[in-house]
């Protein structure tokens, strides 16, 4: 199903680099303008990383927590997995407090614990071994997710996408990005529109920016515009990543999301959302449980270190909204895709 995608040819953004010794985060406050990469050489940086969005996208920050608990184990000495265990919680619940909403970081740090209680005195290989296996497994669940999203869209299709969801927010190739990525290679998407996604701007600054490195040209759109995008019928489908499905099939994405999702069912376009199995949680029964982050107001306050608003003001920033499964059309993992989902059809995906 993934032999016709050259995978060279797209896809050649790296956000998270593992040296062996520290973790190297690209920095996502900086792109496009600088490409740098900030070292992080104990728990606290990758935390700090976490929370100031220098790395961001839910399964991206699994991964940085999951090497954070690997930088963490450098300073715990233990006999066993068990012991070492119980000396690295308070730094696997620092890093889990970093982002509350994505449950892949969660998701992550659980697989680090599982891996440290089924080890002996190997653990420390262990921890390595398992940070690896989130890493390429996530490669591989979003190169399947391209084929099977992009299945599903006619040739010829063109698309609206939010947020950053590519190879920036992943281990690599992304999520719906992914999902866009296939489509193109394959002529079945003719044209991306990205919306800038305020007030952080991932859509103005990063997803065009990752486009335009695989060759693809995007036509960026103010977050205002989609509505009427989607009334002159100039796409047929929204394609966007998650950060926490539920059990119900209610989506957790970032904010905008939810009334693209209502702008897409009243104008008859297809609403996609495409994310690995690492972001469904079956133990949140439905998205009024998601714990939606709310980030300072001064993120809306300015662009590029300008002032935009006018000062002495208040600002309400929550950074996700919750996409009622009624509004989804298919929900694609690596699992397979599941159209109009709702908590049976997730229950028999994911149990
Ligand atoms: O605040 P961010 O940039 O971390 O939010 C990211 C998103 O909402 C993405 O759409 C989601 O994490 C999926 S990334 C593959």
């Amino acid at each position: 199903m993934e032999a016709d995608f050259d995978f060279d040819r797209y896809d050649r953004v790296r956000p998270i680099r593992w040296t062996g010794d520290a973790l190297e985060l690209l920095d996502q406050r900086k792109l496009p303008f600088a490409v740098e990469y900030v070292h992080c050489g104990d728990v606290r940086a990758v935390a700090e990383a976490i929370a100031n969005l220098t790395v961001r996208g839910a399964p991206a920050i699994g991964i940085a927590a999951a090497w954070g608990a690997v930088l963490a184990a450098r300073d715990v000495e233990a006999s066993n997995g068990r012991e070492a265990l119980e000396r690295l919680e308070p730094a696997l619940a620092t890093l889990n407090a970093a982002r509350p909403t994505a449950v892949n970081l969660a998701w992550a740090l659980a697989r680090m614990r599982r891996a440290l209680l089924d080890a002996g005195d190997a653990w420390r290989v262990a921890l390595d071994r398992e940070a690896n296996a989130i890493a390429t497994e996530d490669l591989a669940a979003n190169r399947r997710m391209g084929a099977l999203g992009a299945a599903m869209i006619e040739p010829g299709s063109r698309v609206l996408t939010h947020c950053n969801t590519g190879s920036l927010a992943t281990a690599g190739f992304g999520t719906a990005l992914g999902v866009i990525r296939a489509g193109v290679a394959q002529g079945r998407i003719d044209k991306v529109y990205a919306g800038e996604t305020r007030p952080w701007l991932q859509g103005a600054r990063l997803t065009v920016w990752e486009l335009q490195q695989d060759g693809i040209v995007p036509t960026l759109i103010a977050d205002s515009a989609a509505a009427h995008l989607m009334r002159t019928g100039a796409v047929q489908w929204v394609i966007v990543g998650a950060d926490r499905i539920c059990a119900n099939g209610d989506t957790a994405n970032k904010i905008g999301t939810y009334q693209l999702a209502i702008a897409a069912r009243h104008h008859g376009v297809k609403f996609m959302v495409a994310a690995p199995s690492s972001t469904v949680d079956l133990e949140t029964p439905s998205g009024d449980a998601i714990h939606i982050e709310e980030r300072e107001a001064t993120e809306m306050f300015h662009l590029g270190g300008v002032r935009t608003a006018a000062n002495d003001i208040e600002a309400w920033n929550p950074v996700f909204d919750v996409t009622p499964h009624g509004l989804i059309d298919v929900i694609v993992t690596e699992r397979g895709v599941i159209e109009h989902p709702d908590e049976a059809a997730m229950r028999a995906a994911f149990a």
